[in-house]
């Protein structure tokens, strides 16, 4: 809200120049937006029309046809991945990436930060970048993209609908001993850097995955089939889905693009008072698993 001035002269200068920073501190401004999975496809036409009529853009997208894509959308772009070094803990990275951004749009500049997958889904920077432009005055918003697990719902045929869905991330998961339900579907992200706070280009030391094993087990048969799931980053290519009974998962490879997929064990049965309150027809129940 705009202070009121004195009427003086001297008063109403200080208005003009009360107005005139207030418009020079919101010139700058932040829209982060997500380049899916696989680039090539996935990018909207909003994400498109913001990274070609930005003045700067940031990008952080693993795969090397979507640094290609987003180069020539804006020449101005520029990489965040050198912010990953080996060794370094990932909240050093995501706080330098959350410093760039803030630095661009403060220096007033219309600033685009382009994330893979959707931006906001397991993306700390990008919210808390959001959060903090928007803590001192600056318009700052995100657009969704296409995420790992909207591909994976594709691919594997999988509608959150049918049986509900469980999404953690695999180390707090293990961490936090989130309680699990055996008759909903389980998203397990970041598997292939379980119990790992440090960034490595190669893969990293799943030593410590039997843990994850061992919790799951707690809810899941070791017989129960599950699946390792990559989307494809590049077009017209099939993804990677391994069926594997849930014993296994120690001893298949996994990468920093993989994803699990833990379909129900058995189904849900509706609760018949709650069907009768709801006056409910038992055929709108969930089907089988
Ligand atoms: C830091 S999160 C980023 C997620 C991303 N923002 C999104 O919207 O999908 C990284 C995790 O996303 C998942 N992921 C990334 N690329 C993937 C791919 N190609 N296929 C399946 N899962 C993927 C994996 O679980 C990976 O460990």
């Amino acid at each position: 809200m705009r202070r009121r001035y004195p009427a003086s002269r001297t008063g109403r200068r200080v208005l003009i120049f009360a107005r005139r920073s207030t418009l020079e501190k919101t010139k700058g401004s932040l829209v982060i937006v997500g380049s899916g999975i696989n680039t090539t496809c996935h990018l909207t036409q909003e994400a498109i029309a913001r990274i070609k009529s930005a003045e700067k853009v940031l990008y952080v997208v693993g795969d090397p046809i979507g640094k290609n894509v987003i180069s020539r959308l804006n020449p101005e772009a520029e990489s965040m991945a050198s912010f990953y070094e080996p060794g370094k803990p990932r909240m050093t990275t995501y706080e330098q990436m959350i410093a760039r951004m803030v630095e661009c749009v403060v220096a007033g500049l219309r600033t685009c930060a382009v994330f893979y997958g959707h931006p906001g889904v397991f993306a700390y920077p990008t919210h808390e970048a959001i959060r903090r432009l928007r803590g001192q005055g600056y318009q700052a918003r995100m657009l969704p993209g296409i995420s790992a697990e909207d591909c994976l719902f594709a691919d594997l045929g999988v509608d959150p609908a049918q049986h509900g869905c469980q999404s953690y991330e695999a180390t707090q998961l293990a961490l936090y001993r989130y309680k699990l339900d055996p008759t909903v579907a389980l998203v397990v992200w970041q598997p292939g850097a379980f119990a790992q706070h440090t960034y490595s280009a190669e893969e990293y030391d799943l030593s410590r995955l039997p843990e994850l094993l061992a919790y799951l087990s707690e809810f899941y048969p070791l017989e129960h089939e599950v699946c390792v799931y990559e989307a494809s980053i590049f077009p017209e290519c099939e993804p990677r889905a391994d069926w594997i009974p849930l014993r296994r998962l120690v001893e298949v490879p996994l990468t920093s693009a993989s994803t699990m997929y833990v379909p129900p064990v058995r189904r849900a049965v509706p609760d018949p008072a709650a069907l009768e309150r709801l006056g409910l027809p038992v055929a709108t129940s969930p089907r089988p698993a």
